[in-house]
């Protein structure tokens, strides 16, 4: 595998890869236009309430099946205000993965609470189940269940693990909205549930987030924490517009990602350089924000830091959009965090995941088979 000069790269991928450019997001979507021209002629865009934001809270309890939903302003801000929502605080101890975004980690300690890392599955890039039980401690309230990079958790065996021991289940959905998880839609598993309308996600309004639950405590706990004279972590009139043409689309979309992680996976099955995730077979659905592999994992690579590095340059090269995956948390001091679990498949995820962001997958059939002709030439070349 070589890392070529940019210029050589960029003509090269102008032939191969992408001849017309590399996929790119947000979409050019004539819903999403209309919605902002209505949000402009109605004046909704410029105003605290109107009837977008409302027909947003209705649309997402429906389609997860869910009473309750909070909008707020990030994902990340909707983990925190979950943790709230369910009474966690100074002095107890929140479940998390080894391998997470960084932002849930924060948002623990944002509650006083102090996280415990339970190691991943390294399969699924999700906390291991099997880990799960052992890692509780007396003071062990929550667990945070995050479903990572295509990757689905097993959230029936969590949920009967957290009911036996008294856990909160905060279930984070930011990287897989309308996925189907043991029967039901990722976020509604939880006995909170949270999304997230960043810039880069599936569901795109630039910035914001929602947290769902089935009680109605929960919900009211939340909206008391938000409630400084305003809502303090509100989702705008004019983001709820543009989301709800999203949200009726998203079913069909993530079936097309699906379809096509799927095939990449497939065509480079036979890569020993890469170890994809093991992509949910149905009746459960995965849906694709990243679509994550190993590099190096089973290949006998000695410096996989490097290996990964020289992967993701030449991809970029190529015009594909792939970067690392998270840091982890193995290595954070444990004056911060309970290493409950050896953390040996975290470390491992942090030392050498690469990701592939979702535009791509919405292509078509032939385009994905070009951007896997990339890959394998990335990987094959002397
Ligand atoms: C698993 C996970 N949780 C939470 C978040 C936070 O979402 P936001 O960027 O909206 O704050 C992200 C963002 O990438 C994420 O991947």
């Amino acid at each position: 595998m070589v890392t070529r000069p940019p210029n050589e790269n960029a003509r090269r991928s102008a032939d191969a890869a992408f001849p017309d450019g590399p996929p790119t997001w947000p979409l050019a979507d004539d819903d999403v236009r209309a919605a902002l021209e209505a949000a402009y002629a109605d004046g909704s865009w410029g105003r605290y309430h109107g009837p977008n934001c409302e027909r947003f809270t209705k649309s997402l309890a429906e389609f997860h099946d869910v009473d309750h939903v909070t909008l707020c302003c990030s994902g990340t801000i909707a983990v925190e205000i979950a943790l709230r929502g369910l009474r966690i605080g100074p002095g107890d101890e929140v479940l998390l993965a080894g391998y997470d975004f960084a932002g849930n980690f924060r948002a623990i300690e944002a509650v006083g609470a102090r996280p415990a890392l339970v190691d991943v599955d390294p399969a699924t890039w999700c906390v291991d189940v099997e880990r799960v039980e052992a890692a509780i401690a007396p003071e062990t309230r929550a667990m945070i269940v995050s479903h990572l990079h295509g990757g689905l958790a097993p959230m029936r065996r969590l949920m009967q693990i957290a009911a036996a021991r008294g856990l909160a289940v905060v279930e984070d959905a930011c990287q897989s909205p309308g996925a189907i998880v043991d029967g039901r839609r990722a976020g509604k598993w939880g006995d909170a549930g949270v999304l997230s309308f960043g810039g880069s996600k599936l569901l795109t309004a630039g910035r914001g987030g929602a947290v769902l639950t089935r009680s109605a405590e929960v919900h009211q706990r939340i909206k008391v924490f938000a409630e400084r004279g305003n809502d303090a972590f509100a989702l705008s009139e004019l983001q709820a517009a543009v989301l709800l043409p999203q949200l009726a689309k998203l079913d069909e979309r993530n079936a097309i990602r699906r379809r096509n992680a799927t095939s990449l996976v497939e065509q480079l099955a036979d890569v020993r350089l890469l170890t994809p995730v093991a992509i949910a077979a149905p009746p459960n659905e995965a849906a694709f924000y990243k679509l994550a592999w190993l590099v190096g994992d089973a290949h006998g690579v000695v410096d996989r830091t490097a290996a990964r590095e020289s992967f993701i340059a030449a991809a970029q090269c190529e015009g594909l959009a792939i970067d690392a995956g998270f840091r982890g948390f193995a290595t954070r001091s444990t004056r911060r965090c309970r290493h409950a679990t050896t953390l040996d498949h975290s470390r491992r995820a942090a030392e050498s995941t690469v990701v592939l962001h979702h535009p791509l997958l919405l292509e078509s059939t032939e385009t994905v088979g070009r951007a896997a002709d990339a890959i394998r030439r990335i990987v094959e070349s002397p």
